[in-house]
């Protein structure tokens, strides 16, 4: 990763994905009067419009888009110009069949929605490079061009002839022959042993459950080969003029095949998509989350810590359990100034104006189906207005004592459904462990395992199933150096092929911790067990026998009474804990802020009250998100650059309402 950036003229980035394709030209000019109406400085275009850029096979059509791009030099806008490869038109899968992506049943999909290609299919990589390599010949030097954003939320897979024989070759390379890869996957399991590569595919739909080392290296290999498709088209556009930044939009969740942490290392900035999944607390509580596991990649990718960009986020409603909600007033803005706080460079919506029509009609947008005589429109405007206030500021570094580690793979493997218990959720214990910090007012960071650990006096490995070697070694170096140390339940309990690390549980990390765990009781979705010392554990139990760790909590009643659940081992003046359950959310809470406190590390903002986020920055910023329905009075001294209101000692954080404070000593 570079330091180009679309935020060098010292703005913070402000706008969304606008789509001028679906609308006559009087819409664009009320819609760039809009936007400067806004403060809008940066909109992505043209992310879904190759069949209006290609109406037939190697025919162009960019008159509209000079036309856009003109408007919006014209009038002070700048665009981050996608590469349209997410949706190829239906010319190009009536022209190579081959080249539609296969379903694990064998199916074959068909145009006529978006991502309908093989990302394997020789013919969609030519197009997709064709169209890239057009673009970058026409606007490359456009001087609205301030970043290009390459395709749209990669994460599709397949399994066609191409994809069976790009697989084999990336195994080829991966385990050189035939025997490190039957070892790798224990084929010798259910007479799965291989003969010859041919006989080695994808992983189809089988009678009953699949090896978990082929389901894992095929995720490995479609992160890869995705990145190759990336990689190749960035490679055109940086050749056409190596002054603009490259970058793709990162999308969330464990069912994406994509290792984005080692797609920071490619990306110019670190760019990601956030909608929560949930309205509530749980919003907010996501929100943390997703801008600290960002900026933990744009930290490993840069290899300092480095800015990212939130490049989509719902302006108004969000999709949650089969509705929309749409956000009470304020929260857009909170939740975008929660994004800033965390590192990110601006605040990009999806989306600029909502279609008329089309899959996506009622997803949210800053002018929606009402047009701009709106709450919504007038919050965005005053947001445009915060953030002008915010320039100069500079985004990427905050203070953060505690590192919990968050590995995609680690993830991909707890889903194989051969698991002792269904649901186990990496990302999710990475968010509870986060969460739980966030309720104590104790900043983390999210990281890759293997990143850089300076500052970090609290390493947390919340379910991190998966250790290959480097990563116990991280870990060991962590504490030898005098870090502490947090592992929950399953840990380290498989090595980076999934095999199991025998001679007892968690075979990565027995010693530092001081604990042989013997066997499993995983708990059913209503099961609580109770804890000495007070509080429940959900979800997981297990037998644990110390071998030097202390016991700081049992479990109290069940299978398992008087055993223990948490313990705590001496290394050096560090503490290395076990947690071999979920502590409910208040333990949790209480768990981790002793075991921060005996690290030295402390609440960012000691005295603000509960339900005020706390950020504080290197920039001398803390920032301050009132997620309450009351005001909220917060010990602090500096001027509030949001409101220009100076704090001696303290300052009231209306309903809802945000604060930036650059503080000054009391
Ligand atoms: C059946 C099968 C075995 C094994 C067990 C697992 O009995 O015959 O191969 O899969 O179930 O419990
Ligand atoms: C994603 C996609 C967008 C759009 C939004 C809808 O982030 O990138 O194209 O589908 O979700 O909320």
């Amino acid at each position: 990763m570079t330091t180009k950036a679309p935020w060098s003229d010292g703005r913070l980035c402000y706008g969304g994905d606008w789509n001028p394709e679906q609308w006559p030209p009087e819409v664009w000019r009320e819609d760039v009067a809009l936007m400067r109406a806004a403060g809008v400085n940066l909109v992505t275009v043209g992310v879904f419009a190759w069949s209006r850029l290609e109406p037939e096979p190697g025919r162009h059509t960019f008159d509209w888009l000079d036309r856009v791009l003109d408007l919006l030099h014209a009038n002070g806008i700048r665009a981050a110009l996608a590469t349209p490869t997410a949706s190829p038109p239906p010319w190009f899968s009536l022209r190579h069949p081959d080249a539609l992506p296969v379903t694990a049943d064998g199916v074959r999909l068909t145009h006529g929605s978006r991502d309908t290609y093989c990302a394997a299919a020789p013919a969609y990589r030519d197009a997709a490079r064709s169209i890239a390599e057009v673009l970058a010949a026409r606007y490359a030097h456009h001087p609205a061009l301030a970043l290009w954003h390459v395709h749209n939320e990669y994460g599709t897979t397949c399994h066609c002839p191409h994809t069976e024989a790009a697989f084999r070759r990336w195994l080829t390379g991966r385990y050189g022959d035939l025997d490190a890869l039957n070892d790798a996957w224990v084929t010798s399991f259910w007479s799965q042993h291989y003969s010859d590569w041919a006989q080695v595919g994808t992983p189809h739909a089988t009678q009953y459950l699949a090896n978990p080392g082929q389901l894992l290296d095929f995720r490995r290999f479609w992160s890869d080969t995705l990145l190759s498709a990336y990689t190749e088209q960035r490679d055109l556009l940086r050749a056409a003029n190596p002054s603009v930044p490259v970058t793709t939009n990162y999308v969330l969740g464990d069912w994406v095949p994509v290792d984005h942490a080692r797609w920071a290392r490619e990306v110019d900035v670190v760019a990601i998509d956030h909608y929560p999944s949930a309205v509530g607390s749980d919003a907010q509580e996501q929100t943390a989350f997703a801008a600290d596991v960002a900026r933990g990649w744009a930290r490993h990718g840069a290899g300092r810590p480095a800015p990212w960009l939130l490049a989509e986020s719902a302006p108004n409603q969000i999709h949650v359990a089969g509705r929309m909600h749409t956000k009470e007033p304020g929260r857009m803005t909170r939740h975008s100034l929660a994004h800033v706080a965390r590192g990110s460079a601006g605040v990009m919506f999806f989306q600029w104006r909502a279609p008329a029509g089309g899959a996506e009609r009622f997803h949210s947008a800053v002018v929606s189906h009402a047009g701009a005589d709106t709450r919504v429109f007038r919050e965005a405007t005053d947001l445009g207005a915060a953030l002008g206030r915010l320039a100069g500021t500079a985004p990427g570094r905050v203070e953060a004592g505690v590192a919990i580690a968050y590995d995609a793979a680690s993830g991909w493997a707890l889903r194989h459904p051969g698991m002792p218990r269904a649901g186990l959720d990496h990302p999710g214990e990475a968010a509870a462990a986060h969460r739980a910090l966030w309720h104590a007012g104790v900043t983390a960071d999210v990281v890759p395992p293997g990143a850089p650990l300076d500052g970090c006096r609290l390493l947390v490995l919340p379910a991190l199933y998966l250790a290959s070697d480097a990563t116990v070694d991280w870990v060991r170096r962590h504490v030898h150096a005098g870090g502490h140390l947090l592992v929950t339940w399953l840990s380290g309990v498989a090595d980076e092929h999934a095999r199991i690390r025998l001679g007892g549980y968690p075979g990565a990390y027995r010693d530092l911790l001081g604990v042989r765990v013997e066997e499993f009781h995983p708990l059913a979705d209503d099961e609580h067990v109770p804890l000495t010392g007070g509080g429940t554990g959900r979800i997981w139990s297990e037998t644990v026998h110390p071998a030097g760790a202390e016991t700081i909590s049992a479990y109290a009643g069940g299978v398992l009474d008087g055993r223990p659940a948490i313990t705590r081992h001496r290394i050096g003046d560090a503490c290395a804990w076990y947690v071999s359950t979920r502590p409910d959310d208040d333990t949790y809470r209480r768990l981790l802020t002793e075991a921060a406190g005996l690290a030295g590390v402390t609440p960012t903002c000691p005295g603000a009250p509960e339900g005020v986020e706390a950020v504080r920055r290197h920039d001398g910023l803390l920032y301050l998100l009132n997620h309450t329905d009351r005001p909220q009075r917060v010990p602090v001294t500096g001027l509030d650059l949001l409101t220009g209101a100076t704090a001696d000692g303290s300052l009231t954080v209306p309903p809802g309402g945000v604060a930036v404070v650059r503080e000054e000593p009391s």
